[in-house]
């Protein structure tokens, strides 16, 4: 028996990395998903391969009549929504912000926070209708610490999360539970700078990144897909408002090769002794 017999889930920017990931571990776990993506070889190529419990639909998840097509096609499709995750994304404005536009501030904040709020918005109705219904948002690392990736991405994480906490205090009444994953350095083509980059460039990224990460490895698409598979299924019934971060521990500190020499040293304890009485 799989762990999400029955249910009914959209995961947007299914068609690569995290998402395509999640797609496959759902499908896997008895779960008909519609992925939703502007990619539409990708998109369409996954569907095709996992036979009739896929579906595609061509989605920007950046405007309103889109998002809420692709919330009436699971639907239409299938009779109900019972997760949704709101993971499409990508690296948005770089640079300094004395060299950033007003145009790439809108577009940043439209693909990675006003998304996940149409999401919820459109979403939510239909799980409230139904009595029950988890939203999963892919939030970041770079949400909760400054520094470690572009200005505005981070800012929009930042939001994702607070959105998170926010809107599972009002959704909990109807049984609707709203969490965030925040991932670490995970191989997919966004993480190897290209949203193209095929697989030899992406095995680059992981081996020039290895040995920074405190486990000796960088995180993969499926790392991200079981935390999304707990918060989709009945075994989180009661977790909502949370962050979950999965980074193989990167958020908490520097991998201990990299601490300073005086904190691995393995010299006994100098302190200053009270004199003898
Ligand atoms: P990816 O580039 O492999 O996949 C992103 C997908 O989102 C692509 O299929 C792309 O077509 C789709 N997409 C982008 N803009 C869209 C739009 N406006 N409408 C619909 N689809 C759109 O990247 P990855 O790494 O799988 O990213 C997934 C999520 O994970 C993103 O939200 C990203 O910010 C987040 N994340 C990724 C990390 C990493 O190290 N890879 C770390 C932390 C967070």
């Amino acid at each position: 028996m799989g762990q999400l017999d029955g249910k009914v889930a959209v995961i947007t920017g299914g068609a690569s990395g995290i998402g395509a990931g999640t797609v496959r571990r759902f499908v896997a776990e008895g779960a008909r998903v519609l992925i939703a993506d502007l990619d539409e070889g990708g998109g369409r190529a996954l569907a095709d391969e996992l036979g009739e419990n896929v579906a595609f639909l061509a989605t920007d998840v950046s405007k309103e009549e889109q998002v809420a097509a692709m919330v009436a096609e699971a639907t239409d499709l299938w009779g109900r929504l019972d997760c949704l995750f709101n993971n499409a994304g990508f690296g948005g404005a770089l640079g300094p912000i004395a060299k950033t536009t007003v145009e790439d501030y809108d577009l940043t904040m439209d693909v990675l926070l006003k998304s996940v709020f149409l999401g919820i918005k459109h979403a939510s109705p239909v799980m409230a209708e139904q009595g029950s219904g988890s939203i999963i948002s892919t939030a970041s690392v770079a949400g909760l610490r400054a520094g470690n990736a572009p200005h505005l991405y981070s800012v929009a994480k930042c939001a994702v999360i607070h959105l998170t906490r926010t809107v599972a205090l009002e959704l909990g009444e109807q049984n609707i539970r709203v969490n965030a994953i925040c991932p670490g350095f995970i191989a997919t083509p966004l993480a190897a700078g290209h949203p193209e980059a095929d697989e030899s460039r992406i095995q680059k990224m992981r081996d020039g990144s290895a040995r920074a990460q405190v486990m000796g490895r960088v995180g993969e698409a499926a790392d991200i897909a079981n935390m999304a598979l707990f918060l989709a299924s009945d075994d989180s019934a009661w977790v909502t408002g949370q962050e979950f971060v999965v980074d193989g521990g990167f958020a908490a500190g520097p991998a201990w090769s990299r601490w300073p020499e005086f904190a691995r040293s393995e010299r006994p304890i100098r302190h200053h002794r009270p004199p003898d009485r």
